[in-house]
């Protein structure tokens, strides 16, 4: 199988470049810049996505059997000050994707969010439930998920939430970094979803085209359309901090717990509206595709440890080149 990966430099696209591997060629697209680690500049082929002409001229070239995207403008707050560009990279972009891979027969994997919908309610989302994003963000990715419907496109749209790697910024990252100077750290309780890690929804995403056996034509006609791949169980934000920091006790790891407020949604005036309730239902994934997610809690507690590692690791080098500019 022919893939071409747009995002590479991503926190998702990093460990696309992993788990894609073994299906066949991967040829690998981000911005202009630095080669994505692991990507030989053989399979290199830079494109900004706020440039359609890039983007088809990348996808004519390439001629991949399928394009996975896992690029996007991920600035949440931000978007809401440059509501054009998160729409040019999340609405218009996977768009122009979809209509090139129709050119060129090809099927595209893409991902969606939770903050399609409006949060109301106390079930898990399910696929066909209306949608409703409460921010710019959201109605971005909306966009994006009704341009490649509309394309015509063999399509597998992957929703997830509240995302996170091992490397790069993330909540935990974020916790661990005010704990080290914060004494309290005050959280929201209401917001509930389910923490997934990167390495469950690419591992699931290669699942997912290996069972294509070659032709993911067939496969997205009989089961493409758009999937919930999110870690089971589900907390809080609030919930998860303490879990962060139950974590740094146990594994006796050399950061002061900070003390831990909860706050509601409603106490926080001013703050961008999320969804109270990010819950995804994932039957469709099982039932479809055979995938069964781990709970958020074991997958988080088994990636910590490297998490920590990692954190420590830029801690120093932030500090070293601190000291470096000083001299
Ligand atoms: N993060 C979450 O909590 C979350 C939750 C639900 C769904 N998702 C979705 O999951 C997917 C993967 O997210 P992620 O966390 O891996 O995001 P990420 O780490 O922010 O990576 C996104 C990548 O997109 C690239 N990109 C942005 N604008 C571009 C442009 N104009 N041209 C080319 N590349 C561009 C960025 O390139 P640079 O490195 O050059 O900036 C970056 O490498 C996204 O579709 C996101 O919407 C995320």
């Amino acid at each position: 199988m022919k893939i071409l990966l747009f995002g590479a430099r991503g926190r998702l696209g990093q460990e696309l470049l992993r788990t894609l591997a073994p299906l066949g060629e991967t040829i690998a697209s981000a911005r202009e810049g630095d080669l994505p680690a692991g990507v030989s500049p053989a399979n290199w082929r830079p494109a900004d996505l706020c440039a359609p002409e890039e983007i088809r001229a990348v996808v004519a070239a390439a001629r991949p059997d399928v394009i996975v995207n896992a690029a996007a403008y991920t600035a949440v707050e931000a978007a809401e000050r440059e509501p054009q560009l998160a729409r040019a990279v999340n609405a218009i972009a996977p768009g122009v994707l979809a209509d090139a891979a129709v050119e060129i027969g090809a099927g595209l994997v893409h991902y969606s969010t939770d903050y399609v919908f409006d949060g109301r309610g106390d079930r898990p989302w399910r696929e066909e439930d209306p949608v409703g994003p409460l921010n710019e963000y959201g109605r971005s990715k909306l966009a994006g998920e009704q341009a490649i419907r509309h394309s015509g496109a063999g399509h597998l749209i992957l929703r997830t939430s509240w995302l996170y790697a091992v490397a790069g910024q993330s909540f935990a990252k974020k916790m661990l970094e005010l704990a080290t100077h914060e004494r309290e750290i005050t959280m929201v309780s209401d917001q509930i979803g389910a923490p997934t890690s990167v390495r469950f929804l690419a591992e699931a995403t290669a699942q997912l085209l290996a069972q294509s056996a070659g032709d993911t034509s067939a496969l997205f006609a009989s089961r493409g359309g758009t999937l919930h791949v999110a870690c089971a169980g589900e907390t809080s934000w609030f919930a998860f901090a303490e879990e962060i920091f139950l974590q740094v006790k146990q594994l006796g790891l050399p950061l002061a717990s900070p003390l831990l407020r909860s706050v509601r949604s409603d106490d926080r005036p001013g703050a961008l509206p999320r969804p109270l309730n990010s819950r995804l239902d994932t039957t469709r994934l099982r039932d479809r595709f055979g995938v069964a997610p781990p709970f958020w809690d074991v997958e988080f507690r088994a990636l910590f440890p490297s998490l920590f590692a990692r954190y420590e690791l830029e801690m120093r080098e932030a500090n070293n080149s601190a000291q470096a500019s000083l001299r």
